[in-house]
C-alpha cells in the first residue's frame, strides 16, 4: 500500500512507537524520579486489543514499523502475546524492542519466537557500581547476559543506548568505543534531553556529543560515517576503521533530526503523539471500533506536528513556540 501518512513538510510516517506501559522496574536518574512516581491505573492503559486494533488502522495507512517501548516493556505481562498479535498485522515488517535488558535473557527466545527481530539495550556504564548508580539499584549482570543471549537468540542488530551525562558516565565513551572494535554490536551514544528536567540539574549534566568524536581524535581512531541510511531513526552511524561493530550518535539538542523524522507515538494510556517533545496529543481510546474516526484524528495529529522540538532553544534559555509535554520520558517512551 501506498504511504499516506505524509505531514505539512513532506515527512512521510511509517514507523510507529508504541508504550505499552508506563511501568518500569528501575528509576534511571535522567527518566524518574526516586520517589513519589504516580502510574496509571491498569483500566486506562490500552489492552492488547485496542493496541492491535491502532496498529491494524496505522498500518492500512502505510506504517511498516514497530517499536515497542515502556518505561519498561518486559514488565508488562504476556508481551510476547502482543508481539505475535502485531506481528500477524498485514503491512508489518520489522518489530523492534527497547529495554532496559533485566528481564530479557530469559525471555529473548520467546520474544524472538514471536516475532521482536532487534533489540535496543539501555546500557549507560560499564562498571556495576555506577551502573547501580545510575539506574539506583540496577544489576549489571543481567543486562550483560541479556546482550549475550540476544546475540545467541540472533537479534540483529543489537544497540547499545548510553545517555551521557558530564561527571556521571562521560569518561567511559572510550571504553564503549572500544567495545565496538571487538564486537558487532552498535553503541549510540545520546544526548540527556530535557524532558521533564528543565531545571538545573539537567543542564549541569548534558554533554554535547562532539565530546565523542574527541576522544576518536585522542585515541588515534579514524571514523567514518557508515554508509546507513540516514532517516531510518534519529542516530548518525559510524565505524571506527577495522572495527567489528558500529557507534552512533542522537544528538537532539545539539543539532537535531527532526527534519527527517518519520514516527508517531502510541503511549501506554492511548495517546497519539506527534512529538516526543511538545504537549500536543490525541486520545485514540474513544474511537475503538470506529476506523474512520481514527484515521482522522491520525491525520489531525499529523497536522498540528510542529517542524522540529527546538530543544537548542531551551539550553539557550529562548522562548518556544509551543508548549513542552508534562510527560516524563518513561510516560512516553522516549
Ligand atoms: P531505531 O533507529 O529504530 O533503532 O530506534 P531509535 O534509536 O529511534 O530508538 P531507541 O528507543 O533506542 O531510542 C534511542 C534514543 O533516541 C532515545 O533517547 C529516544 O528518546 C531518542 N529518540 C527516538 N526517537 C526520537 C525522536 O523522534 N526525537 C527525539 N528527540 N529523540 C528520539
Ligand atoms: N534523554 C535522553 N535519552 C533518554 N532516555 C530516557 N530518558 C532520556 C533522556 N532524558 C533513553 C533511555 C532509553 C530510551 C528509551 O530513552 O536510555 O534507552
Ligand atoms: Fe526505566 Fe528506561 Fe526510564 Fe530507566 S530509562 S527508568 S529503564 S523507563
Amino acid at each position: 500500500m501506498e504511504t499516506i501518512l505524509v505531514d505539512r513538510f513532506g515527512r512521510v510516517h511509517d514507523y510507529l512507537r508504541i508504550s505499552v506501559t508506563d511501568r518500569c522496574n528501575l528509576r534511571c536518574v535522567y527518566c524518574m524520579p526516586e520517589e513519589g512516581m504516580e502510574f496509571e491505573p491498569d483500566e486506562r492503559i490500552l489492552t492488547f486489543e485496542e493496541i492491535a486494533e491502532v496498529v491494524g488502522v496505522l498500518a492500512r495507512l502505510g506504517v511498516r514499523k514497530l517499536r515497542i517501548t515502556g518505561g519498561e516493556p518486559l514488565v508488562r505481562k504476556h508481551l510476547e502475546q502482543l508481539i505475535a498479535m502485531l506481528s500477524a498485522i498485514p503491512g508489518i515488517e520489522d518489530i523492534a524492542l527497547t529495554t532496559n535488558g533485566i528481564f530479557l535473557a530469559p525471555r529473548a527466545e520467546r520474544l524472538r519466537a514471536a516475532g521482536v527481530t532487534r533489540v535496543n539495550i539501555s546500557l549507560d556504564s560499564l562498571r556495576a557500581d555506577r551502573f547501580a548508580m545510575i539506574t539506583r539499584g540496577g544489576d549489571i549482570r543481567k543486562v550483560l547476559a541479556s546482550l549475550e543471549e540476544s546475540v545467541r537468540v540472533g537479534f540483529q542488530p543489537i544497540k547499545l543506548n548510553v545517555v551521557l551525562m558530564k561527571g556521571v558516565n562521560d569518561d567511559e565513551i572510550a571504553d564503549f568505543l572500544a567495545m565496538t572494535l571487538e564486537r558487532d554490536l552498535t553503541v549510540r551514544f545520546i544526548e540527556y534531553m530535557p524532558i521533564g528536567h528543565e531545571d538545573d540539574g539537567w543542564r549541569n549534566k548534558y554533554v554535547p556529543l562532539s565530546a565523542v568524536m574527541d576522544v576518536c581524535a585522542e585515541r588515534g581512531w579514524t571514523a567514518d560515517a557508515s554508509g546507513e541510511v540516514y532517516g531510518n531513526g534519529p542516530s548518525r552511524n559510524y565505524r571506527i576503521r577495522g572495527a567489528a561493530g558500529s557507534f552512533g550518535l542522537i544528538h537532539p539538542v545539539s543539532d537535531h533530526f527532526c527534519e527527517t523524522c518519520n514516527r508517531l507515538r502510541l503511549t501506554a494510556d492511548g495517546s497519539i503523539k506527534p512529538c516526543l517533545y511538545w504537549t500536543d496529543e490525541f486520545n485514540v481510546r474513544k474511537h475503538m471500533g470506529d476506523e474512520q474516526a481514527m484515521r482522522e484524528l491520525f491525520f489531525r495529529a499529523l497536522d498540528i506536528k510542529p517542524l522540529n522540538h527546538e530543544m537548542a532553544q531551551v539550553l539557550a534559555l529562548e522562548a518556544q513556540s509551543h508548549t513542552p509535554t508534562a510527560r516524563r520520558m518513561s510516560q512516553i517512551g522516549g
